[in-house]
């Protein structure tokens, strides 16, 4: 069996994540706030198991690992599987209209609670000798820096720094957990949507989001998910990197 924990599968990337890996051979943990009932429909004997849960709250996600490792049947796992997909892109304004709560939760989600995870991820699979991959999924923000995204692109040039400090205490052992952060390309998801409709006067960059949507750039988050499921499962998930294009 093949386990997969997965955050942000209520919609968009995350979800095409998801619908895109459960198969018989694989058990799916799946975490946001909004269960995505469609999702659990199209589970196969009970093969996935959702988690209601808010990962701004930082100081409960031991428990909820808990509860998900108490899932996991050791004696059967041949490989598992770590996503870091959910992220909030608000506050969309400049820095100094942000409100402090928005900021703390940008980079509760977007970085801490990835960094939350991979730790018990990486404690709670040290016995495993399996095949064990935590992906990140970042964004070319870290680079093309918007005016008013600064709390989203910081948080993301976090995460990428995080996965390759993470990749080199781990190394290339037999029971080394490999990481690995990925910018997935701009995708057809309500993250979008709501970097577009923001408002022009306190986000001066939703027009640069509109023109993207207008010129037909955004992928479907399928196809997007196809690509990272590959890349997930597949020969070139190297250590420690950074992938900038899929
Ligand atoms: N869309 C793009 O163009 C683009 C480009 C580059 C990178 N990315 C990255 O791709 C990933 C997926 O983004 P997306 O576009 O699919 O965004 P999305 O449609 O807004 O979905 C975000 C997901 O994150 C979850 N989430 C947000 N806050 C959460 C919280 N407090 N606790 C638990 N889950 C939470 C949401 O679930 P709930 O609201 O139900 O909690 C939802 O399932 C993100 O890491 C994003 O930064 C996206």
């Amino acid at each position: 069996m093949k386990y997969f924990i997965i955050t942000g599968t209520s919609r968009g990337l995350g979800q095409a994540i998801a619908n895109k890996l459960v198969n018989p051979g694989h058990h799916l943990f799946c975490i946001s706030r909004k269960r995505n009932d469609d999702l659990i429909s199209r589970s196969m004997h009970g093969n996935i198991d959702y988690y209601e849960f808010d990962l701004n709250e930082a100081n409960q996600i031991e428990e909820l690992m808990q509860a998900i490792f108490s899932e996991i049947d050791p004696s059967r796992a041949e490989a598992i599987y770590l996503i870091n997909n959910a992220a909030v892109i608000s506050p969309l304004s400049s820095i100094e209209q942000a409100e402090s709560r928005e900021l703390a939760r940008n980079l509760n989600v977007n970085l801490l609670a990835p960094m939350i995870l991979t730790s018990l991820f990486i404690r709670f699979t040290q016995p495993l000798q399996i095949e064990k991959r935590i992906l990140n999924v970042s964004s070319m923000s870290v680079k093309n820096h918007l005016s008013g995204m600064s709390a989203y692109s910081a948080a993301k040039a976090g995460l990428d720094v995080f996965s390759k400090c993470v990749g080199l205490e781990q190394g290339e052992g037999a029971s080394a957990v490999k990481v690995v952060s990925v910018w997935p390309g701009i995708i057809d998801t309500s993250l979008q949507e709501e970097a577009r409709n923001a408002d022009k006067s306190t986000f001066a960059s939703a027009g640069i989001f509109a023109k993207v949507h207008e010129r037909g750039m955004l992928v479907s988050p399928e196809a997007t998910a196809k690509k990272l499921v590959e890349f997930l499962l597949g020969e070139s998930f190297v250590q420690g990197a950074v992938i900038e294009e899929l």
